[in-house]
């Protein structure tokens, strides 16, 4: 097994399964034309986001990292017309490109895109009348991670699926001796979900076109 398979199996699946990604090929193309890093998930990896959010029939979604919105376009489509994906960016670059990419996707009516520091934003929304999300999805700065897991113990209430990016790092994660910043919030994290009562978790490791790495996913109960 190596890159070329799991890459060309991503394909396939992709290919003859996920027709939205024929949608975002335009935004994609777009995206790694401009020179920045490609941060966001895979088609196939949006398309699960896509299904999870369905399948627990989510009206609104907390995202924690927007970069270019492909993720959120992901999500955004799994909702009602009424329903709300709340993005969380600190970049003001990135937010732009976001907000260009969901108005080509048509979903400016469903995502609202709050600028600034994710720990600020989340400070502010958890003051909110009704804060609870039913589906968060986590993807910001990694060595945050055991900070955003005490706002998303905030924010969610029994049956919020909760959803972590990038927690696998090509095996890293089994380091305890690592020196990578990311590695390490990650790992703290991990063990901060363990130590969760109100939450059952389990990780999800993936090979796809970006590589092996993985997703934690937890249910609040
Ligand atoms: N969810 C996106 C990818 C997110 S990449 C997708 O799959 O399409 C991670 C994003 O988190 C980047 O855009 C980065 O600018 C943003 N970020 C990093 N630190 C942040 C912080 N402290 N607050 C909010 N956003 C942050
Ligand atoms: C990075 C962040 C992500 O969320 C991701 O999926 C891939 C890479 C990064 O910070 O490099
Ligand atoms: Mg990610």
């Amino acid at each position: 097994m190596n890159q070329n398979v799991f890459s060309k199996v991503d394909h396939y699946s992709r290919e003859l399964l996920n027709h939205t990604a024929s949608q975002l090929y335009e935004i994609e193309k777009t995206m790694d034309s401009l020179g920045i890093p490609d941060m966001s998930v895979s088609p196939n990896q949006g398309q699960f986001l896509h299904i999870l959010a369905k399948a627990i029939n989510a009206k609104r979604i907390l995202e924690i990292g927007t970069f270019g919105a492909y993720s959120a376009i992901y999500l955004a489509k799994a909702l009602p017309e009424d329903g709300k994906l709340i993005s969380l960016e600190i970049d003001p670059f990135y937010a732009e490109i976001a907000k260009s990419n969901i108005t080509k996707a048509g979903l400016s009516h469903k995502i609202e895109i709050m600028l600034g520091p994710a720990l600020l934003s989340l400070i502010k929304l958890s003051g909110e009348k009704n804060p609870s999300f039913d589906m968060i999805f986590l993807d910001a700065d990694k060595p945050n991670y055991p900070n955003y897991l005490d706002w998303i113990m905030k924010l969610c209430k029994p049956g919020t699926l909760i959803i972590s990016d990038n927690v696998v790092r090509e095996g890293e994660v089994i380091d305890p001796d690592t020196a990578d910043e990311k590695v390490r919030g990650v790992r703290k994290f991990i063990q901060g979900l363990s130590q969760e009562n109100r939450l059952t978790s389990t990780i999800i490791q993936t090979v796809s076109v970006k590589g092996y790495d993985g997703m934690a996913i937890s249910i609040a109960g």
